[in-house]
């Protein structure tokens, strides 16, 4: 079945993204270069899969698939429980986006990844009860309101 065989992808990115989380916090000391750029992928992996999640979404809303929506929007909420680990201390230097903010306040960081969480799991329950409505604007904003917030606040500019 494919949704089987996606979720079992997704289950195992988590994976290994945890055991990267957990072979630097048992360093005790920043990340290396290896890891740093394992990092740095994962985290643009985990960003990008959000954007093309959110196109999903808002074509599911538009062709009132609810259960397309659903996974869409669960889909999201998988890769926003793994945000704050994908930002482990000393994470912030080389080509990154990462305001060095995220870690002077890391518990709000963390408070706007749980409001992505919370968005994407009010589109998965209202889309299962079938109470989504049409407008894929309406819904993917509830959603991209907390994208934008933390990006507002913890993203840098792009490079020239
Ligand atoms: C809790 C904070 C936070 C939330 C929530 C968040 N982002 Fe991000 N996002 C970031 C940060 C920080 C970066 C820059 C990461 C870097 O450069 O290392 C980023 C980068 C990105 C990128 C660029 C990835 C790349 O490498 O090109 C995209 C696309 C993106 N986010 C989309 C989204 C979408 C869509 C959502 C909501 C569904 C979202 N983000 C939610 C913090 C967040």
């Amino acid at each position: 079945m494919k949704l089987t065989s996606r979720f079992i992808k997704r289950t195992l990115s988590a994976v290994a993204i945890i055991a990267v989380g957990v072979a630097i916090g048992t360093a005790g000391i920043s990340p290396s270069d290896a890891q740093m750029s394992a990092i740095a992928k994962q985290r643009s992996d985990a960003m990008k899969q959000n954007g093309g999640n959110m196109k999903k979404l808002g074509a599911a809303v538009a062709a009132g698939d609810n259960a397309a929506a659903a996974a869409a929007a669960a889909a999201i909420n998988a890769v926003a429980s793994q945000i704050p680990a994908l930002y482990p201390e000393g994470s912030g230097t080389g080509e990154t986006r990462a305001k060095p903010e995220i870690w002077q306040d890391f518990a709000d960081f963390r408070a706007k990844a749980n409001a992505l969480e919370s968005a994407s799991a009010k589109v998965v329950a209202d889309a299962n009860a079938g109470n989504l409505g049409s407008d894929p604007k309406a819904v993917v904003g509830s959603i991209g309101a907390t994208c934008a917030a933390c990006h507002k606040a913890y993203r840098a500019p792009k490079p020239e």
